[in-house]
């Protein structure tokens, strides 16, 4: 049987609990899962797409199967030239559910042999977002259990530097 490799794509503006959860649930799913990080971001990012792959990289190095690297234009052409055979996504809670159902059925209308596969993490971080844990630290409150360590030391460093 052919391998199947999947595309885990988003923003990872900085990654979470709850973007690892889905890595590690899609990396026993899949044969291969590439974390993907969109380059061409309209929002003002915090982390430069560097950081945020290093960061992704160091917390995902003892996954085999598991790559992360870099993708602009459009998703399912960075799909293609990959051979990908799923895109996955993490569904928290219903109100991703809009916004999810759009990006997959236009992706299905641009490459109708690309499947979106949605995963659901663990309870504990359902809550989680990138956006809140941003807000959260810079207004002074705890991230810890939200995201990896090396995270909370990056956003530490991110305070120190002024851009926090
Ligand atoms: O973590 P995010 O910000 O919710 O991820 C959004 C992402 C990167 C998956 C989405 O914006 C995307 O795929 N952008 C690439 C451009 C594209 O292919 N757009 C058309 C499909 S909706």
């Amino acid at each position: 049987m052919a391998e199947i490799l999947a595309i885990y794509p988003g923003s990872f503006d900085p990654m979470t609990n709850g973007h690892l959860d889905l890595i590690e649930r899609g990396s026993l799913l899949f044969d291969q899962l590439i974390v993907a990080v969109l380059t061409n971001l309209e929002k003002d990012p915090l982390f430069t797409v560097a950081e945020r792959v290093e960061m992704l990289r160091e917390a995902t190095h003892s996954v085999p199967n598991v790559s992360v690297e870099t993708f602009s234009g459009l998703l399912v052409d960075y799909a293609r030239q990959k051979q990908a055979k799923a895109l996955l996504r993490g569904i928290r809670a219903f109100t991703d559910y809009e916004y999810e159902l759009q990006m997959a059925m236009m992706n299905r209308k641009l490459a109708s042999d690309l499947e979106t596969v949605f995963l659901m993490p663990a309870l504990a971080y359902t809550y989680v977002s990138s956006r809140l844990v941003r807000q959260v630290f810079q207004l002074g409150g705890s991230v810890s259990g939200l995201v990896p360590p090396l995270v909370e030391e990056r956003l530490q460093q991110k305070v120190f530097q002024g851009k926090l």
